[in-house]
């Protein structure tokens, strides 16, 4: 079989460790966001696994919107060129948005985001993050909530791809050097 687990240096999360800081994330989201209805935004593809998990955690009323941006390509890293693929369905304005993204690397995307939906005059914007990447920083943007920090490394699984793939790993790992040096 042609497993994507061979492909794996190691382990980073498991899968019930990822479970258990989604409920911790959607508790403190819950109680920040008591008495309000916020719009969760998904950034495509990467944050799927992560967004539907975190929503079915939290309690109080939410609603899904969807947004598409280009990605990295089959390269792993990243060009800082950002381009929408998909924007949202309905109007933000007065709402209050929550991004929820994949990763925060360099940052680039994360500020293109920002920047777009603030033109839409929202109530407020926050972003929710499954993994931070802090040592690869270029722009100052940081994510209000966080599941891991991560160091200087090309992750892969539960939503997060390498040439599309690997999104189905349910956890999440460092792919062998040979698999992108190829
Ligand atoms: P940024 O614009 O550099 O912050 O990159 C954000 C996007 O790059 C994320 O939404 C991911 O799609 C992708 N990315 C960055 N680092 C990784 C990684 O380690 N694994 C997989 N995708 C990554």
């Amino acid at each position: 079989m042609n497993s994507m687990y061979q492909d794996l240096e190691k382990v980073l999360f498991s899968k019930e460790q990822i479970a258990e800081r989604i409920k911790e994330i959607a508790k403190t989201i819950d109680n920040d966001y008591q008495d309000k209805r916020p719009i969760m935004v998904a950034i495509l593809k990467g944050s799927v696994m992560f967004y539907a998990d975190l929503l079915r955690e939290m309690q109080i009323h939410a609603e899904m919107d969807f947004m598409a941006i280009s990605s990295y390509g089959n390269s792993t890293k990243s060009s800082g060129e950002v381009k929408m693929v998909k924007d949202l369905d309905r109007s933000i304005e007065g709402r209050d948005i929550i991004i929820v993204e994949d990763i925060v690397d360099t940052g680039y995307t994360l500020k293109y985001l920002k920047s777009t939906l603030k033109t839409r005059n929202p109530a407020s914007i926050k972003v929710c993050t499954l993994l931070n990447k802090p040592a690869r920083r270029i722009v100052d943007i940081e994510p209000d909530y966080c599941c891991f920090n991560v160091g200087d490394e090309f992750v892969v699984g539960y939503g997060l791809d390498y040439a599309q793939l690997y999104r189905n790993l349910p956890l999440i790992g460092v792919l062998k050097k040979e698999v992108y040096s190829k």
